[in-house]
């Protein structure tokens, strides 16, 4: 069954989506390009580019966005945390690559309204999701090369081909939910949910992983809890993809979900103080800590809306 969105939940809904999405890629940009050896500097030079290209769109987006957007969203920590400014700066002086913190002082500052006049920003946004659909799609394509290049083993990255996969599945869900809202349709509730709960499920059981890679060997706590939650997210995703044939289960996954994702949640964010505070022996540049939090913010709010019926 298909929804058709009003004027004012096409301009929320697609500003919510760049805001949290372009920060994402740009970041994934960030990383591909921070991982390469300095051989390889025509891959840090494209990645270099799009990094830019989508700074550009992200600065778009949060421009338009401007007293529009509920204050409750704002206030999420899925386009920026309190600790989005330092993890840059940090991981700006540990890299020497540059990360326009200028926009994220532009997205802290941005003021909320919870009933905005949106009549004017609906041409204005249709071309942001255009752009924001044509420089996701060259990213899709760059990290497709990239795994590609990494599994023949003609290219060597300190990403984990994993890392690689999972940030293009991302990049595809967000062009995907970007041409559903071009067309002005949206899933019916239950079909969303499914499908969100068992991607992001999938993806907090990859961060869990990932960060349990990266600990140092000694911080044995944290590579223990890393280790849990990836077996919790594992069960939690097989779960999620049963619902298709089972959906009674619906509301028990989707509450079993939130409070593992209330849990990890607070788990990136110590994770991301005590690499800030330099409290914690990794491999971890600071910005992907506060990524992956914003990650789970981003998917609790979703689950928070699933509750409560409305899209
Ligand atoms: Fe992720």
């Amino acid at each position: 069954m298909k929804i058709v969105l009003s004027d004012q939940d096409f301009v929320r809904q697609s500003l919510e989506l760049n805001l949290f999405f372009l920060r994402i890629m740009k970041e994934h940009a960030f990383f591909i390009e921070a991982a390469f050896p300095c051989k390889d500097s025509a891959m840090i030079h494209h990645a270099e580019m799009l990094k830019n290209q989508l700074t550009m769109v992200l600065s778009e987006a949060v421009r338009l966005a401007d007293g529009v957007l509920s204050r409750n969203f704002l206030a999420g920590g899925e386009i920026v945390t309190p600790y989005t400014l330092e993890a840059e700066e940090l991981t700006e002086f540990y890299t020497d690559v540059s990360l326009n913190t200028d926009i994220t002082r532009a997205e802290l500052s941005l003021v909320g309204n919870d009933y905005p006049h949106v009549h004017s920003l609906v041409d204005p946004v249709a071309q942001l999701n255009q752009q924001a659909i044509r420089v996701t799609q060259s990213l899709i394509d760059f990290k497709v090369t990239i795994l590609n290049d990494v599994l023949r083993c003609r290219l060597f990255t300190l990403n984990y081909p994993l890392l690689i996969e999972h940030i293009l599945r991302e990049a595809r869900l967000f062009v995907s939910m970007l041409e559903r809202l071009q067309c002005r349709t949206m899933m019916d509730l239950t079909s969303e949910m499914i499908m969100q709960e068992a991607f992001w499920n999938r993806i907090m059981a990859e961060h869990a992983k990932f960060i349990r890679g990266l600990l140092d060997p000694t911080e044995v706590q944290l590579f223990n809890a890393a280790d849990q939650f990836g077996h919790r997210f594992d069960i939690l995703t097989a779960q999620a993809e049963a619902l298709l044939h089972q959906i009674a289960d619906l509301p028990a996954v989707t509450e079993e979900s939130k409070q593992a994702t209330i849990n990890i949640r607070d788990f990136k964010r110590q994770g991301t103080e005590g690499l800030i505070t330099c409290t914690i022996r990794s491999i971890i540049l600071p910005l992907l800590g506060d990524h992956v939090l914003r990650e789970a913010n981003h998917y609790l709010r979703l689950l928070n809306v699933f509750q409560s019926g409305r899209h």
